[in-house]
């Protein structure tokens, strides 16, 4: 059976965890497959809140297997944080697996994430200081420690050893932090965690593959979003995984013949957290409404969120970047009762019109965006659960960004509550 894969259009925070929670319903394994707990997918469920950072949101549903997958840096600490507080809430975690290959967060990869956003001063990416850029780089280093690691103690005291040393000098020496106590970390990861994390660990490609071939339904679940991914994102200001549909193969060991739907979530503006380019952004007034409507502030950070228009320039290339066969629409309802919208459809840069994202970053830093006015609506969507009953502006508004990206929306969110959305579907 084919696999589905739900990636972010724009910077994140596109309201994924409500979708991917929407389409687990129908699936049998829910497997995520880049980035760690800098990911915030907030999933309301009969008015209670679940906000998941590491385990797929599958979790909610007892038919789906939720699996972490290879491609994805753990910290294992957080993973047992988090199925405790689940299971406290009566979920049932046991049916996590987590691959033995994928790579651990060590305590050094926090000290370090903090360490060099400090040294970079004005010019610091804002990332979530959960350790996750230093952890990718052991990863591409070939110094990182993986979970199956917490299987072989001496195998994992080796190799804490030898990275240990390096860690503590560049965190003595270059940022003149305290050294950290390899028997500590040791104790903590092999004594405290190994045995909690140990019976989830599994051959999760083998795991996939064989419901694959089972007929079962597979969804990829990425983490963050296109523009934030290692590649195709606006570098440096960017994530250290690719959340891009084609980092769901490397990150779950599938090949790309498997995956036959692409579902490209954005939301009905957009939102940027930490620094970096933003094109359509806006302040004043109508920034401050999408905000505090919108309640747009990190899930896992608190951070207050950079607001914009939506960007149909990026939306555009984040359909071919990804393969989108379709969009999903998160947070219509924040639009309401603004009496004007705008749609970012073009780019002006030196005098001359820009119909695609630059590949210049340089140019991207000082386009101005071409926008077009629609007309707003004042109704309050939140009860709307049928397309005959959504304003003409809001229809309007999507016809518009289907012509512009050349891919259909299939559903429109209108409420983080799991039943407020509308379905397009035939
Ligand atoms: P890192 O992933 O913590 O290294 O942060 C790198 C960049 O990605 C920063 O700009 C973060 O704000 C951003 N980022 C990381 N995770 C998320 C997310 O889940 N939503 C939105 N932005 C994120």
């Amino acid at each position: 059976m084919p696999a589905t894969v739900v990636v972010g259009t724009q910077w994140g925070d596109e309201g994924k965890g409500r979708f991917t929670d929407l389409l687990a319903k129908d699936m049998d394994l829910v497997v995520r497959y880049q980035g760690g707990h800098n990911a915030g997918h907030r999933i309301v469920v009969g008015g209670e809140a679940f906000s998941l950072q590491l385990v797929p949101s599958g979790v909610l549903y007892p038919h789906t297997i939720p699996v972490i997958g290879n491609g994805v840096v753990v910290d294992p600490t957080v993973l047992v944080a988090e199925c405790e507080a689940l299971e406290a809430r009566g979920v049932d975690t046991s049916r996590l697996v987590v691959s033995g290959n994928a790579h651990l967060i060590m305590p050094y990869h926090y000290e370090l994430d903090r360490a060099t956003e400090r040294s970079l001063g004005k010019n610091k990416l804002g990332t979530t200081k959960r350790g996750i850029g230093p952890a990718y780089a052991d990863k591409a280093a070939r110094i990182g420690l993986r979970i199956q690691d917490l299987l072989d103690p001496k195998i994992f005291r080796q190799k804490l050893d030898v990275v240990l040393r390096e860690k503590n000098a560049v965190l003595a020496k270059v940022f003149n932090r305290l050294a950290l106590d390899g028997e500590e970390i040791a104790q903590l990861y092999l004594g405290e965690i190994a045995p909690r994390v140990a019976p989830m660990i599994a051959d999760t490609v083998t795991l996939i593959h064989d419901a694959l071939d089972a007929g079962k339904q597979v969804m990829l679940e990425g983490a963050q979003a296109t523009f934030l991914d290692l590649d195709h994102g606006t570098y440096p200001y960017v994530t250290s995984s690719n959340p891009t549909a084609g980092g769901a193969c490397v990150g779950s060991g599938i090949g790309p013949r498997e995956i036959t739907r692409v579902v490209g979530i954005a939301k009905a503006y957009v939102t940027r957290v930490g620094a970096g380019p933003f094109p359509s952004e806006v302040d004043g007034a109508i920034a401050d409404q999408l905000v505090e409507r919108g309640h747009e502030y990190g899930t896992n950070t608190g951070r207050r969120r950079r607001p914009g228009w939506l960007d149909l320039v990026m939306l555009r290339h984040a359909v071919r970047l990804n393969s989108v066969s379709e969009i999903a629409l998160t947070k219509l309802d924040v639009l309401s009762s603004l009496s004007a919208l705008r749609l970012c459809v073009a780019y002006e840069a030196d005098g001359e019109r820009l119909d695609k994202v630059p590949y210049h970053q340089s140019v991207l830093h000082r386009v101005r965006p071409i926008y077009e006015e629609l007309a707003g609506w004042s109704e309050d969507l939140t009860g709307v659960t049928s397309v005959e009953r959504l304003p003409r502006a809001a229809r309007e508004y999507i016809a518009r960004i289907e012509q512009a990206v050349g891919v259909p929306v299939t559903f429109a969110a209108v409420g983080p509550d799991r039943d407020q959305y509308v379905s397009f579907a035939a």
